[in-house]
């Protein structure tokens, strides 16, 4: 009992002394996307798992997944999050690829699509959909620690919640988005299909209404880590790190502790991994940037919006302005601060170093610890 009542003062303890609150939308949970926020001293207030390019479930089941793995189901609190864009529908994306070419990466709305998750085997939040608990979050913290807004997927649910809630603009650290490329057509048009994947702003383009609405809405401060998010990439290189800190590949397929990282390195051999599971580490960079702002090197203060006019080969792109010349009426614009140039190495160190660190204690102590054997 002693022991107990301890832990819960330490827990209580490390909860005052976090001061820094994070508020993560995505449409899917990769590990580093998760554990990098906690591993900078964030506290995360809140998950909520969206549509985009996978099923809510499947959103909903990838994070779970990994809060289970890493036995923070009891302090970190997981929501759903939108289960569909605001006017776009699968039809009506389709009959935009239709009108104005296909795109490579359909998300959720691929044709050849299936669930990979079942509901039944998923333990979230019902009380509050997510953007609703976005909002209580923001306000529970807003004159301690205001919180910072995540969102790597579609814009769906921070749109929703700016809806109910428009003082979130105010009350809220600010939004850090992934996605918002520009200047990316040269890419889209020499490339091979995962170069113009990855060069494609799905997430604007399965949302463009609630793109527009939640990136020219005015924030304290609104990060775009748009075109640098697409280089920080795997390498043989950096699986041959993985593999070597574990002792071996099988070590890491015989253990369970160790199963996300098979997410991260795949079969651990970057040719055979193919060029389909070899996506860059987009999330991560975001994430790392708001727990290590000096990692940022360089940004640009720009007006924006995002082409909302269905009829527009454009339709779901952002455009960005000087601030002299930005438009002053017939569109919104917003204040986006661009990520320009970011310094990829400590991030790379940082993703193995969270890899072979202790989680599961996390709930009780408020920290992580070195992964006994593994140093
Ligand atoms: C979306 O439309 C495509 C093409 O018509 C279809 O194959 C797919 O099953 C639809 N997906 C959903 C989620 O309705
Ligand atoms: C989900 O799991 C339940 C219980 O195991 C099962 O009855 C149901 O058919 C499953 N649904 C899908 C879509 O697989
Ligand atoms: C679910 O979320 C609501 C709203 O944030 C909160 O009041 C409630 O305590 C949560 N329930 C559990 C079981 O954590
Ligand atoms: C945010 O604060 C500014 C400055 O106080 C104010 O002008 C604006 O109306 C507020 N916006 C919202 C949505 O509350
Ligand atoms: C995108 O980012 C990369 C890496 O920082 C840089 O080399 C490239 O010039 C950038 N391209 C554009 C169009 O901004
Ligand atoms: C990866 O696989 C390729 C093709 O199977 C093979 O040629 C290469 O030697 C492998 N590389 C490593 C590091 O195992
Ligand atoms: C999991 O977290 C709980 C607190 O939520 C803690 O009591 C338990 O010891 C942890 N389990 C492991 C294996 O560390
Ligand atoms: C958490 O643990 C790490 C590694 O043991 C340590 O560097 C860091 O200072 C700790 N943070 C807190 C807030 O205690």
């Amino acid at each position: 009992m002693l022991s107990k009542s301890f832990a819960l003062i330490i827990s209580i303890l490390a909860t005052l002394v976090s001061s820094k609150k994070i508020f993560i939308d995505n449409d899917g949970m990769s590990v580093n996307q998760l554990l990098i926020p906690l591993y900078a001293g964030y506290e995360i207030v809140g998950l909520s798992m969206s549509f985009g390019s996978s099923s809510v479930v499947d959103s909903l089941g990838s994070c779970y997944t990994l809060l289970e793995n890493y036995n923070l189901t009891s302090c970190i609190p997981l929501y759903k999050g939108a289960e569909n864009p605001l006017i776009q529908t699968n039809d009506t994306f389709h009959l935009h690829e239709d009108l104005f070419g296909e795109l490579v990466w359909q998300g959720a709305f691929s044709t050849s699509y299936t669930d990979s998750y079942n509901y039944s085997s998923i333990v979230y939040n019902e009380t509050l959909p997510g953007a609703l608990a976005l909002i209580e979050k923001v306000k529970m913290y807003k004159d301690t620690d205001p919180v910072v807004i995540m969102a790597e997927g579609m814009m769906t649910t921070v749109a929703q919640a700016l809806s109910i809630y428009p003082q979130l603009v105010n009350e809220s650290a600010g939004l850090w988005i992934m996605g918002g490329y520009v200047d990316n057509q040269y890419a889209q048009t020499t490339g091979d299909a995962k170069t113009i994947d990855v060069n494609t702003d799905i997430n604007l383009l399965q949302d463009p209404e609630a793109a527009q609405i939640a990136l020219t809405a005015s924030w304290k401060e609104l990060m775009i880590g748009g075109n640098v998010t697409n280089y920080l990439v795997p390498s043989q290189e950096f699986y041959d790190r993985i593999i070597d800190r574990a002792g071996g590949l099988s070590v890491i397929e015989d253990t369970p502790y160790f199963k996300p990282i098979e997410n991260v390195i795949g079969t651990g051999n970057y040719t055979e991994n193919g060029p389909d599971a070899n996506y860059p580490y987009w999330g991560e960079v975001v994430a790392a940037s708001i727990g290590y702002p000096d990692l940022i090197k360089h940004t640009t203060s720009t007006k924006c919006a995002v082409d909302t006019g269905f009829y527009s080969p454009f339709y779901g792109y952002l455009r960005i302005w000087n601030k002299d010349w930005a438009p002053t009426s017939g569109v919104r614009t917003g204040d986006c601060t661009m990520i320009d140039v970011v310094d990829y190495d400590p991030i790379y160190d940082m993703m193995i170093d969270i890899l072979f660190s202790d989680w599961r204690q996390y709930c009780e102590t408020g920290n992580y610890t070195g992964l006994a054997g593994y140093s």
